[in-house]
């Protein structure tokens, strides 16, 4: 079957090629994601597949029918582009002024059309249903939402996605056991003092220099009261307040994110969090208001299905093709709000030039992909897919 999926893939690597470059050089923001979506629903249409389109607002979801076995196997997609103006000259580069595939959401779309038309093409039908979901917004973390609110989890058993790592040479799959990203949370602390004259302190409550104390006193407490087995790192990265120099400021707004790896940790932070304000606010009479938005949880890999998609790589790419990522990112991915609902792995694919000193990261104006890289991902996706069915029904 191996040589099957492989063949079916190498045929259609030109036309990949072509889809991809199509969808490189027609961008579209987080929601916006109307013309790819067309596209990517004729694209599946045309191989047979079930579509149903304006799923999650711009989603597109197809469906490949199997044999008898009730359950679905999902595989995930994500189509949205980045507000960043593209610095590569490429004869293919994006038409749409300052918005550019940084992310490698082309590459992603690619592999899911193509996973969907290799399997689409095989002589037997597989056990179950797969359904593909090529889902918006990602990089805004709305687009995972919307789409299991209209029902895209509803009756399945597995979910399989992936990323591209450009620090990884295409033709390479990087496979991570348990958090491959973290939660990431939203935080907003307002310090509210009483306003005064800049040379009476004493008859004020300087909101700034406590919401200096309040930055300050939560990055300590980071590293003297939590684990630091179970990493947190939080980052205010706004503060605004202050009405003029010589006025004490009465209100400032501390704006950050939050990001952990673990579950418990996660749990225990707004109140840990809440208390550090407090004790803060307190001595010197400030009050404060504080929000804590949960964000996407940590993508916890599924260790079955981790295994079975690192052994499919490296019995279809090579042994020397499979790479074993031993760090977590601090990054966040909305794949994980799947994961509430079904086990699942998303694998990271290489997609980084070999013979290049340097390939330039993700969300960067000059990130590039190495085509090659489209063919690997579809038949390790697809070959996955095929071995899920066979493993499955094996029980
Ligand atoms: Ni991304």
């Amino acid at each position: 079957m191996l040589s099957q999926i492989t063949a079916i893939a190498t045929t259609l690597t030109p036309r990949l090629i072509e889809i991809r470059r199509h969808l490189h050089s027609h961008p579209e923001l987080s929601g916006q994601e109307y013309k790819t979506a067309a596209y990517v629903a004729g694209v599946l249409s045309s191989c047979g597949l079930r579509v149903q389109e304006l799923v999650g607002k711009t989603g597109v979801v197809a469906e490949l029918p199997g044999a008898e076995d009730p359950r679905i196997l999902a595989v995930r997609a994500d189509m949205d582009a980045l507000p960043i103006p593209e610095r590569v000259e490429l004869d293919f580069a994006s038409t749409q002024l300052g918005i550019m595939h940084a992310c490698g959401h082309d590459v992603h779309t690619t592999v899911g059309l193509g996973t969907a038309m290799v399997l689409s093409q095989l002589e037997l039908p597989l056990a179950g249903l797969t359904r593909f979901i090529f889902q918006p917004a990602e990089e805004t973390a709305q687009g995972a939402r919307w789409m299991i609110d209209d029902g895209v989890m509803e009756g399945v058993s597995a979910v399989l996605a992936l990323h591209a790592y450009p620090s990884m040479p295409a033709r390479t799959i990087g496979i991570r056991y348990g958090a491959l990203t973290a939660a990431a949370d939203d935080l907003e602390i307002t310090i509210l003092g009483e306003s005064g004259h800049g040379a009476r302190p004493h008859e004020a409550i300087d909101a700034i220099w406590i919401a200096s104390q309040v930055v300050t006193t939560l990055q300590q407490s980071i590293s003297r009261t939590q684990n630091p087995l179970h990493p947190i790192v939080l980052t205010i990265g706004q503060i605004t307040g202050g009405r003029a120099p010589n006025v004490i400021a009465d209100t400032v707004k501390l704006s950050g994110t939050v990001r952990s790896l673990h579950p418990d940790t996660r749990n225990h932070l707004p109140q840990w969090i809440e208390t550090i304000v407090a004790g803060v606010c307190q001595p010197y009479g400030a009050k404060y208001e504080l929000t804590y938005h949960r964000g996407v949880p940590s993508v916890l890999n599924d260790p079955a299905l981790t295994e079975l998609t690192a052994r499919c790589a490296s019995e279809a790419l090579g042994d020397d093709c499979l790479q074993i990522i031993h760090e977590p990112s601090l990054g966040a991915e909305d794949f994980s709000l799947y994961l509430e609902h079904a086990p699942g792995t998303m694998f990271r694919l290489g997609v980084g030039f070999r013979d290049r000193a340097v390939n330039y990261p993700l969300h960067h104006p000059k990130f590039e992909v190495d085509e090659s890289a489209i063919a690997a991902g579809v038949i390790t996706m697809a070959y996955a897919s095929y071995r899920y069915w066979q493993t499955v029904t094996a029980l």
